[in-house]
């Protein structure tokens, strides 16, 4: 079995270990969601992870509602992105963007709109604004006849990350954003062809995930999806019904990989004690299945060692250990990352987070 520090191959990204960075939004971008010189720095200190996942990614001002984080919808945010991508390809490593469209978990104050979802159920607790947290409003339901622009926004957002300079895309299917919201049944509760059985609530990533394959290249092309217990407000009554269709609606595409967030018993950012999804859909989906959440060495270890993953995403490891490869294979202690700072703006908590010091 192949260790953390074996190369592996997801699609077109030869990986030269199985150690990832996990999407982690930080909100160092302006107001306008136009990415900053220090996001550059940032990535760059983290690019000896087998590939850097690059923080969600709106794909439209409709889908991001989260204050200072960045876009993929403007021509002011791929050049300022391409300063990003030059600075991980300059020390080596690899980044793909995680395209995401946050449905109801927007507030209107900052998309100027009333957020979309696919039925019209406000989820529980407050939305960031740049005037604080508010509490959710809720959505209209996305009409079926809308359906085809939201997968055309899918699929310029993509084009617009190869043009700066990513390595490929993950398409944000998790943790009760757009997509998860129409996968699972708390909130989607529709009676036309995107509501109702596994396979029409299946439909919408079906159809993003062809379309952004035809124009990303399906070997530039993945997904991340979060099928066990409440996140966010979205559930679904009966995962195990659900994953074998996901996992056959994906299984024709060739995509470079899939990671799954799962959620722990006792998880420290999540927790649920419904069964993991990943032995379900590691017995139906052959492309290269990625896990994370609250792994340490060794239990990243022990799920390669079982042949459950091909390789582990690292999130707030990543963010306070930039050169977390290395400290892994040396055993050497780990920083604890600061909540306080996790999407404050400016550099502290940001780019301060120390790498090993070099053997003198
Ligand atoms: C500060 C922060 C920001 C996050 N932002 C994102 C995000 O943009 N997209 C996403 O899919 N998950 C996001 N997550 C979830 C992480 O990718 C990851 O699933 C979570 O931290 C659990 O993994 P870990 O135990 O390795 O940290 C975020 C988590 C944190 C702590």
């Amino acid at each position: 079995m192949p260790t953390l520090f074996d190369p592996v191959r997801l699609g077109a990204i030869a990986a030269p270990n199985r150690i990832l960075m996990a999407p982690l939004t930080r909100a160092r971008a302006t107001r306008n969601h136009v990415p900053t010189a220090i996001m550059a720095d940032y990535y760059r200190q983290r690019a000896s992870a087998g590939l850097i996942i690059s923080e969600g990614v709106g794909i439209s001002q409709q889908g991001m509602g989260w204050p200072f984080a960045a876009g993929l919808w403007s021509d002011e945010q791929v050049e300022a992105w391409k300063p990003v991508t030059d600075a991980v390809h300059d020390a080596g490593g690899r980044i793909f963007a995680q395209l995401w469209h946050m449905g109801r978990m927007v507030h209107s104050s900052v998309t100027g709109e009333q957020p979309v979802a696919p039925s019209p159920i406000a989820p529980p607790g407050h939305a960031h604004s740049y005037d604080g947290n508010k509490p959710y409003e809720t959505p209209r339901a996305l009409r079926a006849d809308e359906i085809p622009a939201l997968i055309e926004s899918y699929i310029v957002a993509a084009r617009k990350a190869l043009a700066a300079g990513f390595d490929g895309v993950q398409v944000h299917g998790a943790n009760g954003y757009l997509i998860d919201e129409f996968l699972r049944d708390s909130a989607n509760r529709r009676d036309d062809d995107y509501g109702g059985t596994p396979e029409n609530r299946t439909r919408l990533l079906r159809e993003v995930m062809s379309a952004v394959a035809s124009e990303a290249g399906a070997d530039r092309t993945a997904l991340r999806l979060s099928l066990n217990g409440d996140t966010q407000g979205t559930d679904d009554s009966n995962p195990a019904s659900l994953s074998p269709v996901i996992a056959g609606a994906l299984e024709p595409l060739g995509l470079a990989f899939l990671e799954l967030r799962e959620l722990k018993p006792g998880g420290t950012r999540g927790a649920s004690t419904v069964p993991r999804q990943s032995p379900i859909i590691r017995s139906l989906f052959s492309g290269p299945l990625v896990l994370n959440s609250d792994y340490d060495r060794v239990s990243a270890q022990a799920d390669l060692d079982s042949g459950l993953a091909d390789a582990i995403s690292f999130g707030r490891p990543f963010l306070a250990n930039p050169d977390l490869p290395r400290r892994l294979a040396t055993g050497a202690p780990l920083n604890a990352d600061d909540p306080a700072t996790h999407y404050t703006r400016g550099p502290e908590g940001y780019l301060d987070y120390q790498p090993l010091r070099e053997a003198a």
